[in-house]
């Protein structure tokens, strides 16, 4: 993977501190998604870690809100559908939900029970892992519906909140990396 492509992606990532709250660095991913040779790059680089890794996949589940970004063009590449794991009170019909921490607050996700089938492949996307509570969460919603987490992915990794451990044996994958 070239250097100078990822140095790319690196140069559009904002930091904005004290933001949403006291103490947190805020990486801003806006300058990334106005740039559309390196939106389509930060695409290009994921889609090429997945067909490499994985080569059979049944869906890519996006994270609300930054998650559902990037979650539906690299599905579209990888010519496989997207699944949707919501904030909670987003997603009509049975859901499963769970409640969870993250860097600056808490909150609760959804899944829909009928997303996806037992045994069904699922990579997880977002867009940053923080403390890894979000990610955590997604996880346990897909295995509730007994399918297999094959992969968690971000943009964007906070290696300092060390949230990868959370993921246990999950396999994880970050393009970025900030201390
Ligand atoms: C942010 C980010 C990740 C999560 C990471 O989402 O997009 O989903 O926090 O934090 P964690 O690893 O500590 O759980 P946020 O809930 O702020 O909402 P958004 O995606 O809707 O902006
Ligand atoms: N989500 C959780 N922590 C974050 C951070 N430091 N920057 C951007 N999004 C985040
Ligand atoms: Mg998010």
């Amino acid at each position: 993977m070239s250097e100078e492509r990822l140095r790319r992606l690196r140069d559009r990532v904002r930091p904005f501190p004290d933001f949403p709250v006291p103490g947190v660095l805020f990486r801003d991913i806006s300058p990334l998604l106005k740039d559309p040779e390196a939106f389509r790059t930060l695409i290009d680089l994921l889609e090429d870690h997945l067909r490499v890794s994985h080569p059979k996949i049944d869906f890519i589940a996006g994270l609300d809100s930054r998650g559902f970004l990037i979650g539906p063009p690299l599905a579209q590449r990888l010519g496989i559908g997207f699944v949707l794991i919501r904030k909670k009170g987003k997603l009509p019909g049975p859901t499963e939900s769970i409640s969870y921490a993250l860097e600056y607050g808490k909150a609760e996700l959804e899944i829909q029970s009928d997303a996806v089938e037992a045994g069904q492949k699922v990579v997880i996307v977002d867009d940053l892992l923080a403390t890894g509570g979000t990610m955590c969460a997604a996880c346990e919603l897909v295995k509730r519906l007994k399918a297999e987490v094959l992969e968690c992915m971000v943009i964007i990794e906070l290696k300092l909140l060390k949230g990868s451990e959370k993921l246990k044996s999950v396999p994880f994958y970050s393009l970025l990396q900030y201390d």
